[in-house]
């Protein structure tokens, strides 16, 4: 495995103040010991999100989410362990010494050093675009309305009619292998061929602001229009969206996804600041998730002989699996063919009422619906009738369903009954499938809910999670004398306790934190819910005396009803035997 040594991941930790980190996301503010804000990871409307300064925790009582400032950076920003480690050691700075196998060291190399590659290219592309060979793709641009702020900040580029990358990047230190796999050029029959030239070039930036791609326009009506990178080492289209690295810096409430680089920048740069663009793909579940992370609300501007099409439909749909609430941008003139030319047309102003007066999701469906059958005719509103049915039926909120049943009634004069019947039919048909799997669950409910009953013990558990995170060996000592730990019921619990038993034995406690030790979601969850309880060091004795107590208790008492259980039935072999149990049961449990 590729990694830092725990050392130097404990001194990252320390440098990054969770208060600090966390502030940069969320406006915090300070509730006693702790801070609450409005939790990052769910829409809410008031707060549930408490971090804990002694602690260096944070934790969500709405949604779960919890851990430390790793983890929290890591589900802020999307990116993985390492990537975390290098944000926050570079943010301290702090230089770090890599531990890697000699494999993974070669693999990172490597893509540093294409995104170094990139960027020298981008730079040369942006300089082009100025100079004497650059002048009628800078004239190109300046006719599209495009401004030099805007052409600086997209870095936009110009690639000249000639092969000169290679030469050009060989100068700069890098090998055929670097360059090839950076697909800026192509070796065809011997001879390296830049994939990119005599056009516009857009930089594809990530949300790093590294340079992982590009796409090139032509400046005539010659095809193909664009040309952009294929998937490299460093870039995968389904996984980025264009500008999603500018519109990032800033707080936005929804972003607005369009389908062209031109309509991205042009919309930029008259304000409107919350627009990507997804790269010539239909949307992806990754870019949904990717998304999702910076907002809830999603506005979709694709142009609309685009947006009827079974592939952007899809697009939609994963926006909404992904908990997006998705929303469709519709154009008000035939006029103009795409939102840069309608903002270059009509204005921000007016693009701006566009984006508020965007329509639901189910709206759109229904209405791409009504356009596509000729309800007049018997068959075809029979149809309509069912394909209405299936984007109704999945909505659980009848409120709504009544809005949109209206809707439908007052624009095709069909009655309100016919529709309603054909959506409960499909609703009884998705209850009965459903019935199955709810028959599964339901076994597991119960147990979750005997687990709730046992809320005492529950608690003292968790007390038990609480205490050994607080990096003492006397604790430690305490608690492993005091606790029988097969008394402990819930099994997670157990491993963490497990695992923490073995973090003192170790004697990891000495040089990193125990939360250092947990990396899955769930674990992270359960720990980080002990935020807000608290000790002190007059009654830890008695604290940890009372969790063993209560421990016992519980398995007692267990004990005690499975017996009397038995006891109620008939020709039982060990009855003697187990009535003794009992009553020893019951004078402990009297004793505790
Ligand atoms: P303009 O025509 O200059 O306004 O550009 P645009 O960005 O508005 O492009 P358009 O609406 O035609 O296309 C939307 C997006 O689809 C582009 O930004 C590209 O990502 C992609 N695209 C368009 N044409 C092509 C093509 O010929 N090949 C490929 N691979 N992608 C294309
Ligand atoms: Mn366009």
């Amino acid at each position: 495995m590729a990694g830092y040594s725990e050392e130097v991941i404990q001194e990252v930790i320390n440098a990054n103040d969770i208060v600090d980190v966390v502030s940069g996301y969320v406006q915090l503010k300070r509730a006693g010991r702790n801070y609450t804000g409005l939790c990052p990871f769910h829409k809410e409307k008031t707060p549930s999100f408490i971090v804990s300064p002694d602690k260096q925790i944070y934790h969500c009582f709405g949604c779960g989410e919890g851990g430390n400032v790793i983890s929290f950076v890591m589900k802020v920003e999307g990116i993985d362990f390492m990537d975390t480690i290098e944000l926050l050691a570079q943010k301290a700075g702090i230089t770090l010494q890599r531990q890697m196998t000699p494999y993974n060291q070669k693999m990172k190399d490597e893509k540093d050093r294409i995104y170094m590659l990139n960027k020298e290219v981008a730079n040369h592309f942006y300089k082009n675009l100025y100079s004497q060979s650059g002048k009628s793709a800078l004239e190109y641009l300046y006719n599209r309305k495009l401004d030099d702020e805007t052409i600086k900040k997209f870095g936009l580029g110009f690639s000249i009619n000639r092969n000169e990358m290679f030469d050009f990047l060989k100068e700069k230190g890098y090998t055929e292998t670097e360059i090839l796999k950076s697909a800026i050029v192509e070796k065809k029959e011997n001879r390296y061929v830049d994939k990119f030239r005599n056009r516009l070039m857009f930089p594809i930036v990530d949300i790093r602001d590294r340079v992982i791609a590009f796409g090139g326009r032509v400046m005539d009506n010659s095809k193909p229009k664009y040309i952009n990178s294929p998937d490299t080492v460093i870039y995968s289209k389904g996984k980025n969206l264009f500008a999603l690295n500018v519109v990032k810096k800033q707080r936005v409430d929804k972003i607005l996804i369009v389908e062209g680089y031109m309509d991205t920048i042009s919309l930029h740069q008259r304000g409107i600041n919350n627009v990507v663009a997804s790269l010539g793909t239909a949307l992806t579940v990754e870019q949904a998730k990717l998304l999702s992370r910076y907002c809830k609300e999603i506005v979709v501007g694709y142009d609309s002989d685009e947006a009827g099409q079974a592939a952007t439909l899809r697009g939609l749909d994963i926006l909404s699996s992904a908990g997006c609430e998705v929303k469709v941008l519709q154009l008000d003139t035939k006029d103009v063919k795409d939102p840069d030319e309608y903002i270059i047309k009509y204005g921000s102003g007016r693009f701006n009422n566009l984006i508020n007066n965007a329509i639901t999701l189910v709206e759109y469906k229904l209405n791409l619906l009504l356009s596509k059958y000729d309800i007049t005719k018997i068959d075809e509103k029979v149809k309509f009738l069912n394909e209405m049915a299936k984007v109704l039926a999945v909505i659980d909120n009848d409120i709504e369903i009544d809005v949109y049943v209206k809707k439908i009634s007052d624009d095709t004069g069909i009655t309100k009954e016919p529709i309603y019947a054909e959506i409960n039919k499909l609703k009884f048909k998705y209850a009965n499938d459903l019935k199955n799997i709810s028959a599964i669950s339901e076994k597991t409910n119960l147990k979750l809910k005997k687990a709730n009953n046992n809320n005492i013990t529950q608690k003292a558990e968790l007390y038990i999670i609480f205490l050994l995170l607080e990096k003492n060996i006397n604790i430690y000592n305490l608690i492993k004398q005091k606790v029988n730990l097969d008394y402990i019921e819930n099994l997670k619990y157990k491993e963490i306790i497990e695992v923490l038993y073995s973090y003192y034995e170790n004697e990891l406690y000495k040089s990193m934190d125990a939360l250092q030790l947990f990396s899955n979601d769930e674990e992270l969850q359960i720990i980080s819910s002990t935020i807000c309880l608290e000790y002190n060091d007059n009654n830890i004795g008695k604290i940890i005396e009372d969790i063993a107590k209560t421990l016992l208790k519980n398995k007692l008492e267990k004990r005690k009803i499975e017996i009397s259980k038995i006891l109620t039935q008939e020709n039982i072999e060990d009855k003697e035997e187990l009535e003794k149990e009992l009553s020893e049961i019951l004078i402990k449990i009297k004793r505790i």
